[in-house]
Parts: structure tokens; sequence; C-alpha cells
């Protein structure tokens, strides 16, 4: 299975990036998550999307239409997702001149996230699912990851804490099973 990971931060120290490469160690055998970075993406346009998709949101879609599936770090700001994970879910949620298809249809997605505060993104998830859905994938259902406090879990990048990495492996194993049962 190739899973295609995205964070929903551009910090270079940020925490759901470090929960992204957690989940990169931690993904169960059969499943490997390579890194999609949202830096070059430029913010949606529909004047600029009726001239074509620009190289890097072709890139973004190109990556997603070849995964199996997608694992999104989701990080809360204002109790919502970022305008940075808005962005390329908007750009990815539309098919485009060249496709009948819209990339994030059917993709069935499973979520993180990270902050410091005692809520560890739960709103922002929450309305991830609702954003996902409206583009016509599917959110894994099997439980959440909600890293609060997560400057006490994650060190110098790494997550260290070995019950949220032990939640993580779990996840990502129900995870697996769900995309192996959908494969029939
Ligand atoms: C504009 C802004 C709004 C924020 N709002 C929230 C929030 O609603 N809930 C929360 O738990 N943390 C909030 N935070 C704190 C973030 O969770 C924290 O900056 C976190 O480190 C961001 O994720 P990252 O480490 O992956 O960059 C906010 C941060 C910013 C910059």
């Amino acid at each position: 299975m190739n899973i295609l990971g995205i964070s929903g931060s551009l910090r270079a120290a940020s925490f759901n990036t470090a929960l992204l490469h957690a989940a990169q160690e931690l993904a169960p055998a059969g499943m490997s998550i390579a890194i999609h970075r949202l830096h070059d993406l430029p913010l949606f346009d529909q004047d600029v999307e009726d001239q074509g998709d620009p190289e890097p949101v072709a890139a973004l879609k190109q990556a997603i239409d070849n995964a199996d599936g997608l694992f999104l770090a989701c990080p809360e700001y204002n109790g919502g997702i970022t305008g940075v994970l808005k962005n390329a879910i908007d750009w990815a949620s539309r098919s485009g001149r060249d496709r009948h298809t819209a990339v994030l249809a059917g993709k069935i997605v499973c979520i993180a996230g990270a902050s410091p505060g005692i809520t560890g993104t739960v709103r922002a998830q929450d309305q991830l699912r609702l954003v996902l859905r409206r583009a016509g994938a599917q959110t894994e259902p099997l439980g959440e990851v909600l890293v609060f406090q997560a400057h006490t879990k994650i060190v110098d990048g790494r997550l260290a804490d070995e019950r949220t990495r032990d939640a993580l492996a779990r996840h990502l194993q129900s995870y697996a099973t769900r995309l192996a049962a959908l494969r029939g």
C-alpha cells in the first residue's frame, strides 16, 4: 500500500510534520508513506485554474491519484483546519481541464493531529472530515489520534511518547486493515 502523507503545517519544527515522520516509522508491514510537501502550492485561484493547473498543483493531484490512500497530519488553527491544508484540498477536489474525476473522490483518508493544547486538534479533525466528505473522500472511521500537549511528547522533531506511538501504530494498522478489506 502506497500512502501519500501530507502535513497541514509548513513550519520547519511542526509537530504535525513530526507526526507524519512517526507514521512513516510506525506504518505496518506492506504500507509505505511518502511525504508530499505543500510549500510550493499557490493559493487557489479559479482564474489560474482556468488556464491549467500550475506545476505544483498538477504534481499534488498526480501524487494523490497514484496513492492507495492518504495520511493527513492535521494542525488546528482557531478551532479549524489550517488554510494550508484547506487550500490543498480545494485544489485537489477539482476535476480540472484534463480529468473527468477529481482525484480525492473515493480516496480513503487516515487522519491524525497534534497540538500543544489539551484538545489535540479534535475540532480541526472534525472539520477536516466534513470537508473531505464534501470532496468525495472517505475518512477512516476507526478511532482518532489526538496528540494533545504535543510539546511534551514530540522532542526535537521525534514522537517520543511511547503511548502515543502505540496509539499511532494501532491507528495505522486499522487503516491498513480497512484498505485491504475495501480492496477485497
Ligand atoms: C493562528 C493560530 C491559531 C491557533 N489556534 C489553535 C486552536 O484553535 N487550537 C489549538 O489546539 N491550537 C491552536 N494553535 C496552536 C497550534 O496548535 C500550534 O501552533 C501548533 O504547533 C501548530 O501545528 P504545527 O506544530 O504542526 O505547526 C494556533 C496557532 C496559530 C498560529
